[in-house]
């Protein structure tokens, strides 16, 4: 194998840009000590709301239990179901299992997120909530999933993990569910340096109550109203998050602008993600479908172009979902969809020749 030429991740060379500011950052809010919480979390917070376009935003300590608090928040709990897809990330559906809930899932369609037109199908009177999952920040089909919820009176979380800044109809996802979940983890578009969550409403009252239910249920240091739990995020890492927010145009644009040269460069060639006039994705993953997809895998491996695969093992095909009965062959496109996709490395970071030889290595593969 020869020398790594396009890395999948190069989270040091994002670091080098902000390093002065971020050190700077650091120094400061060291010799102040408000560590937990603090300023800097309200004026994160503040900022991701303006992103969003929602009256609140919260931070918390990652996204599994920005999901988990704001079903938790939804009265979602032991005895309800919560419909979601099977192609999503460990967490979303671990978080659904923390509250007490039971997970149902619903097959994808062709852009990777909820098939709308089999969702009305798993409603049933145990069904509280859907988590429609913006996978590889294209937006889910929400006009539809949103008209079913009101007809069915569920509540809405959208899983925004990987979308910070894709719009639906013009609105940024995050604004249009009931609640709106986020991870602020390092692999993330915006990313902190080490784990973070944040959770967006328009909901005032459902607000208040995530904001004490991540912090112990307290009012004050000593009183407490209800029995929440500790998913604070820090003060160090929101510092860092004001610092990326900052410029976070500028790396959606970036984004969006290396998945147009994939556009172009692999049109005809493989299969890509579709595009919709009416939703804007920010291309956190770049998903090409191949059937010979190992092969390719490895050519491109052997080029020093390293690629990953999101996700290769369907949740409700885990050894941890065996309790609920789901077999191979249950959701047929979402398993189809797990032999064949293949991300390829983009990143701010990465430079337009990089993005060149992974075409041309692709190109190279199929002649
Ligand atoms: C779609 C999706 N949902 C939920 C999560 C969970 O976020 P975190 O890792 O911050 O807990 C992730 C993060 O990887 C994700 O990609």
């Amino acid at each position: 194998m020869s020398k790594l030429k396009v890395p999948f991740v190069n989270l040091g060379i994002q670091f080098e840009r902000f390093q002065n500011e971020i050190v700077d950052a650091f120094v400061r809010l060291s010799t102040g000590g408000q560590y937990v919480l603090g300023q800097e979390v309200l004026e994160f917070e503040k900022r991701f709301a303006k992103v969003c376009q929602t009256k609140h935003a919260l931070g918390v300590a990652n996204g599994t239990d920005a999901i988990a608090i704001a079903l938790k928040t939804c009265g979602v709990g032991p005895g309800h179901e919560v419909i979601t897809t099977p192609n999503t990330f460990i967490g979303t559906v671990g978080a659904i299992v923390m509250v007490g809930a039971k997970p149902v899932f619903v097959d994808v369609g062709e852009d990777y997120n909820l098939n709308p037109n089999l969702l009305e199908a798993s409603i049933n009177n145990r069904t509280k909530a859907i988590i429609p999952i913006h996978l590889t920040g294209m937006p889910a089909d929400m006009a539809p999933i949103m008209e079913i919820a009101k007809k069915h009176k569920l509540s809405v979380v959208e899983d925004c993990a990987q979308a910070i800044s894709a719009t639906y109809e013009e609105k940024p996802v995050g604004s249009i569910g009931t609640i709106g979940t986020f991870s602020l983890h390092p692999l993330k578009n915006l990313h902190l340096h080490g784990d973070g969550g944040m959770i967006t409403t328009n909901d005032t009252q459902l607000y208040e109550k995530m904001r004490l239910y991540r912090n112990h249920g307290l009012i004050n240091r000593d009183e407490s109203v209800f029995f929440g739990i500790n998913s604070r995020l820090d003060n160090i890492q929101a510092a860092i998050g004001n610092i990326k927010i900052e410029y976070l145009s500028d790396i959606t644009d970036r984004f969006v602008s290396i998945a147009s040269l994939y556009d172009k460069g692999l049109d005809g060639i493989v299969q890509l993600p579709l595009k919709f006039i009416n939703r804007k994705g920010v291309y956190h993953n770049y998903i090409i479908r191949v059937q010979q997809r190992e092969k390719l895998r490895h050519y491109l491996q052997d080029k020093g172009i390293e690629t990953k695969v999101h996700y290769p093992n369907p949740l409700h095909l885990q050894q941890a979902s065996c309790d609920l009965g789901y077999q191979a062959g249950d959701f047929p496109l979402s398993e189809q969809q797990a032999q064949e996709i293949l991300s390829l490395p983009i990143y701010p970071e990465l430079d337009n020749s990089q993005v060149s030889l992974v075409i041309d290595s692709i190109k190279d593969f199929f002649c």
